[in-house]
């Protein structure tokens, strides 16, 4: 892996026709959103719009501008039969003869995107499993262990597309002279051993005790584990997860009082993430069992997650069983 290859040179060679066309259109999209997302403040589409997604959220203007481009550029594929998006109620049918299903979150840590913040989009696919016409939830209800890609897109200080096809975790950087991406971080491996944690403490008072003990151990100090560790919370799963993929760490998102199953969606957030996490090496579970071996019983399911350094999972959960 030659590192300044272009990305469509380095799909050529890396992985198929198929999955080069996908991901070539989400990279495109992405650039656009991303052009969008430098230029918000100028432009009269920061802000909310008025309506609220399935899930109750209000929507910001982006986040219905990103999801309009992601399906846009989806569409033109031929290859993307079906669309899942947090932005929409329901599953969309984009090209009846498609092969692949795309589940996304056009744009992540909408709480961001007015404060200038990192943001992101986040994306999985899966092979469909009816064989032509309208998509049906059976095609995306499939196992994490099932996805065939999954990255994700952080507009940051920089634009990087990072992605997985099941041959370890690499990353892209926008050059925006000439909108193309090329390779920045080859064959990323997420430091084993974490000093990093990342959670909203401010619910403390709603998390059960195991997690209360979790923090404890992560602000105690102790030489050997070079603890305290530092919290690092910037409330954009991606941005917080781009950090820890890179540094290593701990991202956290329980369950707690009012949140059985937590608060992040299952398969266009926990389920990419995690598989780009494995991946790297590293270790992804919702407390119980590994989030690729969850079985989804509806589209917009949410999960409890714990992600990132092994070392640091596998220390949580030792929590989380007592
Ligand atoms: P989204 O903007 O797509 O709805 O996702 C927001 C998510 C995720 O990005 C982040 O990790 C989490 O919400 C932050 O939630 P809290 O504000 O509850 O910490
Ligand atoms: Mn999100
Ligand atoms: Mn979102």
């Amino acid at each position: 892996m030659v590192a300044g290859t272009r990305l469509e040179d380095f799909l050529r060679e890396h992985t198929t026709t198929d999955i080069s066309k996908t991901l070539m259109a989400l990279a495109r999209a992405c650039t656009v959103i991303g052009r969008m997302v430098n230029n918000a403040g100028l432009s009269d589409i920061l802000g909310v719009t008025g309506t609220t997604n399935v899930q109750g959220e209000s929507q910001q203007k982006l986040d219905d501008l990103s999801n309009q481009i992601l399906m846009d550029y989806l569409t033109q594929t031929e290859i993307c039969a079906g669309y899942l998006s947090e932005e929409n109620d329901d599953i969309v049918t984009l090209c009846p003869t498609g092969k692949h299903i795309v589940s996304i979150d056009p744009l992540d840590g909408s709480s961001n995107i007015d404060v200038v913040a990192p943001i992101g989009t986040i994306f999985n696919v899966v092979n469909r499993l009816s064989k032509q016409g309208d998509v049906t939830p059976a095609d995306f209800l499939q196992k994490g262990d099932k996805t065939i890609c999954a990255g994700y897109v952080i507009y940051g200080s920089s634009t990087i597309l990072m992605f997985s096809t099941g041959n370890g975790l690499h990353g892209f950087t926008l050059n925006t002279s000439d909108s193309e991406f090329y390779l920045s971080h080859a064959n990323i491996r997420v430091p084993e051993k974490g000093k990093i944690y990342s959670i909203n403490q401010g619910n403390i008072e709603k998390f059960d005790d195991s997690i209360k003990n979790f923090l404890n151990y992560c602000s105690a100090t102790d030489k050997e584990t070079s603890r305290p560790y530092s919290l690092r919370y910037i409330g954009s799963m991606v941005a917080d997860l781009h950090r820890n993929f890179l540094k290593g760490g701990i991202f956290i998102y329980p369950a707690s009082k009012g949140e059985a199953k937590g608060k992040l969606r299952l398969l266009y957030e926990c389920t990419p993430m995690s598989s780009l996490i494995e991946n790297a090496g590293g270790k992804s579970t919702d407390g119980k069992q590994r989030i690729l071996d969850l079985q989804p019983g509806e589209v917009h399911e949410r999960s409890a997650i714990f992600i990132g350094s092994k070392n640091l999972v596998d220390k949580a959960e030792s929590f989380l069983k007592n």
